[in-house]
């Protein structure tokens, strides 16, 4: 073989090495084995000065024309592979930029504070100003101050959550009105909503509810005055003058008592399971406040009078949206919540 051919099959096999490299590694491993420092072609480069001087030029220009076409695949191939890679690398880590976004879920308020928010701007309007009370309670601002004295009846009749002898959960909200009157004289304005517990459950009934306390002491407060507050709210309430009536009571802390029933708005009045047949479902307790309860209160109930109601928000709200049980309000389901 002359040394011309031999120079073209290295030539060849470089270029066929190249060709079939599938790695940058692999690439810099065929650099190394024809070009590196005892690589193929430097080894023919070392040759030349032991040829004949006459063939020492053809030879010399041969090898180095190699050398620069070798060098030049392997910078071709180099960025080949390069590309290769980095599509791979793009491909694995590819984002579909056509999938639908993941949007935060945006939750919705709940009908029960709708609701109290509602019925708290109402009252805002009349001039009550809103606090609060304790929803761990003791038994005298639930029972005693309330003028339900320890063996009175009326304590059966709120199925109390003890938590020890003289402390429980709230059965209503209507400690509140002892807790202000013995902070705050007359004139006395206030609505207090709030959480309240009783052992009781069914259709019109969960464990825990809401209701609004309202109390108002002055000099000269009548009932009149209470019925006109009760029926405007309702009217404002349910943007509308739904039947209403006052039915006469007894709680031990007001005198006289009502309770306030309006007209089923699930069956029109002919008596359903939610009315229990009556026609009516009861919304509030009411009553001119009891001079006792003004007594634990310090307040002088020969000079004052004043009424209270207690209302339940949730058959407020049961009966404003047709709400057919007021256990969904309690059961976090979305698709009921979602409603609203
Ligand atoms: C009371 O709780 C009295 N404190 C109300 C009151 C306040 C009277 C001030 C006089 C003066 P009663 O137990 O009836 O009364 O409850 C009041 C309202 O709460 C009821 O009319 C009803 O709307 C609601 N309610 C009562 N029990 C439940 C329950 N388990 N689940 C949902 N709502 C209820
Ligand atoms: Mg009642």
């Amino acid at each position: 073989m002359s040394a011309e051919d031999s120079v073209q099959s290295i030539e060849n096999s470089a270029t066929e090495a190249i060709e079939h490299t599938n790695s940058l590694a692999e690439l810099e491993a065929v650099k190394v084995q024809y070009l590196g420092k005892n690589g193929i072609v430097t080894e023919q480069l070392k040759r030349i000065s032991s040829l004949p001087a006459g063939e020492r030029r053809g030879f010399g220009q041969a090898v180095n024309r190699i050398k620069v076409q070798i060098a030049g695949r392997i910078q071709a191939r180099h960025e080949c592979l390069e590309q290769v890679s980095l599509d791979q690398q793009f491909r694995d880590q590819s984002i579909d930029v056509t999938l639908p976004g993941r949007t935060g879920t945006i939750g919705s308020i709940h009908p029960i504070s709708r609701t109290l928010w509602r019925m708290e701007q109402i009252f805002d309007r009349l001039g009550f100003t809103v606090v609060e009370g304790p929803e761990i309670e003791n038994d005298y601002y639930n029972f005693e101050a309330l003028n339900i004295p320890a063996n009175h009846p009326a304590r059966a009749m709120h199925d109390t959550f003890y938590i020890s002898d003289h402390v429980l959960l709230r059965t209503h909200t209507s400690p509140v009105q002892v807790r202000f009157m013995k902070e705050h004289d007359p004139p006395v304005r206030i609505i207090a909503p709030g959480k309240v517990f009783r052992c009781d459950s069914d259709v019109t009934h969960t464990p825990m509810f809401h209701q609004l306390e309202g109390l108002s002491v002055d000099l000269d407060v009548t009932f009149a005055d209470l019925k006109g507050v009760i029926i405007h709210f309702i009217h404002e309430f349910f943007e509308a003058e739904p039947k209403v009536r006052f039915r006469s009571s007894y709680f031990p802390f007001t005198e006289p008592s009502a309770e306030v029933d309006m007209g089923c708005v699930f069956c029109g009045g002919e008596g359903c399971r939610i009315c229990k047949h009556t026609g009516w479902v009861e919304v509030l307790g009411c009553g001119m406040v009891h001079p006792e309860v003004l007594k634990h209160g310090n307040i002088d109930s020969d000079k004052y009078t004043g009424y209270a109601f207690g209302l339940g928000i949730e058959r407020l709200t049961m009966l404003r949206y047709g709400v057919s049980d007021l256990r969904y309000f309690f059961n976090s389901e979305l698709s009921f919540l979602r409603q609203f």
